[in-house]
């Protein structure tokens, strides 16, 4: 007799507002005056993109490219994805000032580097953090533009956005909304650099859930918070009468997409193709996929590469390495610096090792289909992130790897290493360690290569984009289990003859 389950409930959804800075389609007008659009890579994009494409609603970002007025309504609205229309794309302009002290300057030469331990001095400066300000007030005004009903959530990702949440709710008290903080959040004292470090936090716990990858970001947000004079329990803060969760929500990837590409009929044509296009003869082929950002550990893991050709000449002619590196905030000067670093580095190794082609380099960004296709063709892929919040490359090998083969060698400071323990774990600081990964990698039995690809693999699927997703805006929905009927927005207009109750903030942690 089988068991007689009651059918899942299901609930109607809100239509769902995202907000991120970097948006998830770009359009750009070619040499010959057309225009063209690509999807944007980075972990935020990508993962974002899944879950508007399955949920529809509205993604409010920063129109960077050069063509993108060129393709939107009057309400600066455009279709995407453009091939496949699923949701709705709400641009938002930036001067080049703006971007260059809201993006450049506040949010990637303040903001990452503070919370990522890599070794690059953050800068603070005051006309930065202002335009900072100003941005976050502007996403707030666009947010409240497009709010379909008051009770719809609104999902803000990352560090680009740390005050909007505050800031939209000074203008729509009952406003639901969440954020995720992709990136690490620092401990107390690395946070203690940022002059505007309460403001922040302030603006942060305007919203109703603050979502981290790690319990360890998680902790150190708390710790932070409650530094600055917030009352704080092990998964709340206070603020004023509100009460906000902090939880730890591990991202994940489109698992199910990858599989479908995994059995696409064309992804043999796709691999053969890279095999001709990257002049892979070799037995042996290691592969990274990186965003060309110093956090990410590429020098380290030229250098491990290295020491493993001169330790091993039974490799030295079996193995192509191919990087893939993706050109990324290139106007900076760290950038810059480790752009060059790296191209020096490949240099040399090919002058000295491997026929001159132990490293094919690639610095260019890869669709996901031939990502896959790329993926599939490794015996080993290295992630090897000096710190870093997940890493998503780290799961998209291991979700593409349906044949239950590859090794991962993974740095033990990526979130992801918290989760995927049959990775080879490496400490990129450890160049000898390191190298023997990879050797170990190189040497490992098929059995082995199975088991922990297969054990490795029910994690990345157990936990993909859509459960992240679930998690963060379903926790947002039980906040309130007396979710507020549909309520209409007030308008500016109306709002100026409503009286918006003030919350009581600490001192010295005025919201921004
Ligand atoms: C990281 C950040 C994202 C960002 C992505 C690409 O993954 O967490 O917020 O979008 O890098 O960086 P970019 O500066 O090009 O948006």
């Amino acid at each position: 007799m089988s068991a007689i389950t009651d059918p899942p409930e299901i609930r109607p959804r809100r239509p769902l507002v995202v907000v991120s800075n970097r948006e998830p389609y770009q359009h750009t007008r070619a040499r010959d005056g057309s225009i063209q659009w690509s999807p944007t890579t980075g972990g935020v994009a990508v993962a974002l993109d899944a879950l508007m494409r399955e949920r529809g609603g509205v993604w409010i970002a920063h129109g960077s490219g050069d063509a993108d007025r060129d393709v939107v309504d009057e309400h600066d609205r455009v279709i995407v994805p453009p091939d496949h229309p699923g949701y709705t794309l709400r641009r938002l302009w930036l001067t080049e000032e703006e971007a260059k002290q809201y993006y450049e300057g506040f949010a990637n030469e303040g903001l990452w580097p503070l919370c990522h331990e890599a070794h690059v001095r953050p800068i603070f400066r005051k006309p930065d953090w202002e335009r900072y300000q100003q941005v976050n007030d502007r996403f707030a005004d666009v947010i409240e533009g497009e709010l379909p009903e008051l009770a719809a959530p609104v999902f803000i990702q990352d560090y680009h956005l740390a005050l909007v949440g505050g800031r939209l709710r000074r203008r729509q008290p009952g406003v639901k909304t969440a954020i995720f903080w992709h990136i690490p959040w620092p401990s107390a004292d690395r946070l203690r650099i940022c002059p505007w470090r309460r403001e922040i936090l302030a603006g942060l716990i305007g919203n109703d859930l603050i979502a981290f990858q790690l319990d360890r970001d998680r902790r150190n947000f708390l710790a932070a918070a409650r530094e600055s004079g917030f009352e704080v329990t092990r998964n709340t803060v206070r603020m004023g009468n509100r009460i906000v969760a902090v939880k730890a929500v591990p991202i994940g990837v489109d698992y199910d997409r990858i599989q479908r590409i995994t059995q696409d009929p064309g992804l043999g044509a796709e691999q053969a193709r890279l095999r001709q296009e990257l002049g892979l003869d070799t037995p042996l082929i290691g592969i990274g996929v990186d965003r060309l950002d110093y956090t990410k550990g590429v020098l380290e893991r030229l250098d491990a590469l290295e020491l493993l050709l001169e330790r091993r000449a039974d490799v030295r002619d079996r193995l192509t390495f191919v990087q893939v590196g993706v050109p990324s905030r290139s106007s900076l000067p760290s950038y810059v610096d480790v752009v060059e670093a790296i191209d020096r580095k490949v240099a040399d190794i090919n002058a000295r090792h491997g026929s001159g082609r132990a490293i094919r380099y690639r610095k260019s960004s890869f669709r996901i289909k031939r990502l896959v296709a790329l993926y599939r063709l490794a015996n080993f892929c290295i992630v090897s992130s000096l710190h870093d919040g997940m890493n998503l490359v780290a799961k998209e090998f291991v979700a593409a790897r349906e044949d239950e083969d590859g090794v991962l060698v993974l740095s033990e400071m990526a979130g992801a290493a918290q989760q995927l323990h049959d990775a080879l774990l490496i400490n990129p600081y450890d160049v000898e360690g390191f190298t023997s990964a990879i050797e170990e990698a190189i040497d490992m039995p098929r059995d082995e290569r199975r088991r922990r690809m297969h054990a490795m693999r029910r994690i990345v699927a157990g936990r993909d984009i859509f459960g992240w997703a679930s998690d963060i805006l379903e926790g947002l929905e039980q906040l309130n289990p007396r979710a507020l009927p549909p309520a209409p927005v007030v308008r500016p207009a109306e709002r100026e003859r409503l009286s918006v109750s003030r919350v009581r903030i600490p001192p010295g942690a005025q919201p921004s």
